[in-house]
């Protein structure tokens, strides 16, 4: 059987985690591809909300297995904290979670080192979520990196060490303090203890024969499009492939398997940190949104920026993923406005309009071209189906649809699972 993506269109927490759970009953496994603490995604049914960071959002269905795959980059403190928080609430994770052996491993001086790099970038900081992401990524790509299977090897406390005392030098050298680090030693070390009992394996090979057995497999991406390492607005970027080709990498499975590319996005823009954002409203028409979408940050408790719909970007992204089914979420959020504005093309500096995304979004002004469109100005609570969904917003789909060339098949009208309506 194929593998299915779902990943997110654009600058990250579209309502991965929300969808990934509503979708997960039509697999047989879940697998993350990338990313790692810095994700947050958001899940709401029964009346509960849970945020995961580290475990795939299929966790909270007993039968589907749920895999971190090797292109992840791995917290084992956040990941302990989260499985005894699942525990808690009685999610048993024992015989339906497996972490790969290639996944590498956060350790507590990359995250010194994640704070320490953007004190010294000031002004020009990423705004990142200060989890060790960027130096975890760079260790991996410098051939440096500790992977989950090295904490079973015998020599695991040498290479620690090794890896440890360089990232000293370099935090000695941007006079950046590291008294804390004894007592985020003792978490990480109790954290790896607790790694150690969990189900740690070859996950290439368990994805590749479930496959071949037919099984269903659903890859989970974190972040979005928009904030991939090659095509989102570097350097305000995140430090992994988010598009559909890092599900081939950061699973090990052949881009000839992928079938699905399920793309995530709002029903308008947000972003958090720092970095270009052309729709960006600085106005009370962006802070209309983010207090109806309660739009901060599901890791960082951080005010989202908010604006309207980036046509352009979104078909961009539509391009990189070769997305096949687009899911609109928190279309609720903008029930209370008479008009939409949707951005359909830029005007460049020099007068000339583009539908391209831009190279260079930060030094060379780029200005929203927008369409007008009405709203639908009601509540969409009571709605169950695609038919019923108001003139105006069934409007807004088809012209979206129209200038992306990718059919919507999913809306959401609210964060929990029951407010999702299908076609
Ligand atoms: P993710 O990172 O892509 O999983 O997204 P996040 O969980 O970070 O952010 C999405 C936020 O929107 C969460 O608080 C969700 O509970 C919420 N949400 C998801 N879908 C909808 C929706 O259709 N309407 C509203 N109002 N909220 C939603
Ligand atoms: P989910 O999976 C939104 C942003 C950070 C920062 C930049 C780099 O929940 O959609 P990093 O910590 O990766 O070095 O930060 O990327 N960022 C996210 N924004 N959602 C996320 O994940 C994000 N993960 C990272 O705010 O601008
Ligand atoms: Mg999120």
């Amino acid at each position: 059987m194929a593998v299915d993506i779902l990943l997110g269109l654009q600058w990250g927490d579209e309502g991965k985690g929300k969808i990934v759970d509503f979708i997960a009953p039509g697999y047989d496994i879940v697998a993350r591809f990338q990313g790692g603490p810095n994700a947050g995604h958001t899940l709401v049914f029964d009346g509960v909300k849970h945020v995961l960071h580290q475990i795939p959002s299929g966790i909270f269905h007993q039968q589907i297995l749920n895999i971190i795959g090797n292109g992840v980059v791995l917290d084992p403190v956040v990941f302990k904290r989260e499985v005894e928080a699942l525990n808690v609430r009685g999610v048993n994770t024992d015989e339906n979670l497996l972490i790969s052996t290639r996944t590498q491993l956060i350790i507590p001086t990359h995250r010194l080192l994640d704070a320490a790099y953007e004190a010294a970038k000031g002004r020009n900081k990423i705004g990142s979520t200060l989890k060790g992401i960027g130096p975890t990524y760079e260790d991996k790509y410098g051939r440096l990196g500790l992977r989950v299977g090295d904490v079973l090897s015998r020599d695991f406390m040498a290479k620690y060490t090794a890896l440890r005392d360089s990232h000293l030098a370099r935090l000695d050298y941007l006079k950046y303090d590291h008294v804390q680090l004894p007592e985020l030693e003792e978490a990480f070390f109790a954290a790896i203890e607790f790694l150690k009992e969990g189900k740690v394996a070859e996950t290439e090979y368990t994805l590749n024969a479930a496959m071949q057995a037919g099984k269903t497999i659903l890859a989970e991406g974190a972040q979005g499009t928009l904030l991939d390492i090659d095509f989102g607005s570097y350097p305000f970027v995140t430090s992994s492939s988010t598009t559909a080709a890092g599900a081939c990498t950061g699973l090990g499975i052949a881009p000839s398997h992928i079938g699905e590319v399920y793309g995530i996005f709002k029903a308008y823009c947000t972003r958090v940190g720092s970095g270009p954002f052309p729709t960006e409203l600085e106005d009370e028409v962006g802070e209309q949104i983010r207090k109806s979408g309660n739009e901060f940050g599901s890791t960082t408790g951080r005010p989202r920026r908010c604006g309207w719909l980036d046509l352009p970007a979104l078909r961009y992204a539509c391009m990189l993923n070769n997305a096949t089914k687009l899911l609109m979420m928190k279309a609720d959020v903008l029930n209370g406005f008479e008009e939409i504005q949707i951005c359909t093309h830029y005007e460049l500096e020099d007068g000339t309009q583009t539908d391209r995304l831009p190279y260079d979004l930060t030094s060379a002004p780029i200005k929203p071209v927008y369409k007008t469109m009405k709203g639908w100005n009601c509540s969409l609570d009571n709605i169950r189906t695609f038919d019923n969904l108001p003139q105006e917003l069934l409007a807004y789909i088809d012209y979206i649809e129209e200038a992306v060339g990718v059919p919507i098949t999913l809306v959401s009208t609210g964060p929990d699972r029951k407010q999702t309506i299908t076609k």
